[in-house]
């Protein structure tokens, strides 16, 4: 009895190309195959505590397809467990998940479409055992949710990223310069390991490997001393030093990840520049890589997730996140995946076919290995890695 189901719908945490299209999948799955009836909650969480929702039938998700960011907006702050309040210019943090949850009976829901990241999942999962029937649909342009092998945004967001290392080539071409490209990505390093990749990049400095400044330099004086008078550096804005810290760049104070991360790359090129004599220019890509026309893997992948997740419903299979594995579209429980954080494998194939390009990442052979857990080998010496 599909036809009487009733569904809602939010996108939560940072937005990102493809939510959209999630959207539309979910509503014309709804309608089309099930006859369900479908409303959409205003900004995350934060419309379900408000009770801020529009119904939507197929032509409110009509057109929308290409179209980037989300037309529910969204929020990286609507925690409905500890919900801030600004009182006298100072937060005060309610738990609102009780008024959620009458909301949700108050409508008539059998099930909630949480789209998101792993804020919008870490809620889910509490949601989940205050009996709300909760099926996600990992969204991030960090790529670091825990359980699929791709969340939709990050193509589009590595394309933008590619672009943008493209077009930093010609520069630093002409003016013989170390260009640095920082990308966001948090504490994992897909974005930088991938655009870097994609893009051609000398040195790709990522969260998962804290760097050696004296190896970046040396590859750099390396490259020059081969004739090629420019080095193109991606990192990733969760990128140490060995030994040292991540750039905070602020602190959201009403954010259930309160850091923000940004910056790194001053730092980077200050000290490229003051043990090479190398010209070093910094790009921060920022929030440029969250905009725009999802790319069409992403919006392939966002339909199906969106479609999926209302079989999932149809179902009643609660609970359940909607992941991608190899090329097969799947579901795991939400509480397995809630907090934690899919970072890059020092295995993975795509620091393997960097390591073959060339590309360094900052640190030696012998201390890769390590890092790697594969042990050092006598011979490696202080190969570039
Ligand atoms: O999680 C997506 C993301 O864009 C991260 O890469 C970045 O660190 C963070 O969100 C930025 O958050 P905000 O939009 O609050 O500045």
């Amino acid at each position: 009895m599909t036809e009487n189901m009733r569904i809602g719908v939010l996108t939560g945490g940072g937005d990102c190309p493809g939510l959209n299209a999630v959207l539309r999948a979910v509503v014309r799955t709804a309608i089309n195959d099930y006859g369900m009836s479908v409303i959409g909650f205003k900004d995350g969480y934060e419309g379900l505590v408000l009770n801020n929702y529009i119904s939507m039938d197929k032509n409110s998700v009509s057109g929308i397809l290409a179209l980037g960011g989300t037309i529910l907006g969204t929020s990286n702050q609507a925690n409905p467990f500890k919900f801030a309040i600004l009182q006298k210019d100072k937060y005060v943090y309610l738990d609102r998940s009780t008024e959620l949850v009458t909301n949700y009976e108050r409508l008539g829901l059998d099930a909630l479409i949480a789209i998101g990241g792993d804020g919008t999942m870490a809620a889910a999962a509490g949601l989940c055992k205050l009996g709300i029937n909760v099926i996600g649909v990992p969204k991030t342009i960090d790529n670091d949710l825990y359980g699929t092998d791709q969340t939709f945004g990050y193509d589009s967001a590595l394309v933008t990223a590619t672009e943008a290392v493209d077009k930093l080539h010609t520069t630093a071409q002409s003016h013989h310069r170390v260009m640095i490209v920082e990308v966001m990505g948090r504490y994992a390093g897909w974005l930088a390991l991938g655009a870097g990749v994609a893009g051609g990049g000398d040195i790709i400095l990522i969260p998962e490997i804290p760097y050696d400044i004296g190896v970046v330099c040396d590859q750099v004086k390396e490259r020059n001393r081969q004739g090629k008078n420019f080095s193109i550096v991606v990192i990733g804005e969760g990128a140490k030093l060995e030994g040292g810290d991540m750039v905070v760049n602020r602190i959201i104070e009403t954010s259930p990840d309160a850091i923000r991360l940004g910056g790194i790359s001053h730092q980077l090129a200050a000290q490229i520049e003051g043990l090479t004599r190398l010209e070093t220019r910094v790009t921060i890509l920022g929030h440029l890589v969250r905009g725009g026309s999802p790319t069409p893997f992403d919006r392939i992948l966002a339909t199906r997730f969106g479609s999926e997740a209302v079989h999932l419903a149809a179902r009643k299979q609660y609970g359940e996140l909607v992941v991608l594995r190899g090329t097969e579209i799947r579901s795991l429980p939400i509480v397995e995946v809630a907090g934690k954080c899919r970072k890059v494998p020092l295995s993975s194939p795509l620091i393997r076919v960097a390591l073959s390009m060339g590309i360094s990442f900052g640190v030696t052979r012998d201390r890769f290995r390590e890092l790697a857990g594969e042990g050092v080998t006598a011979d490696a010496g202080k190969e570039s890695f």
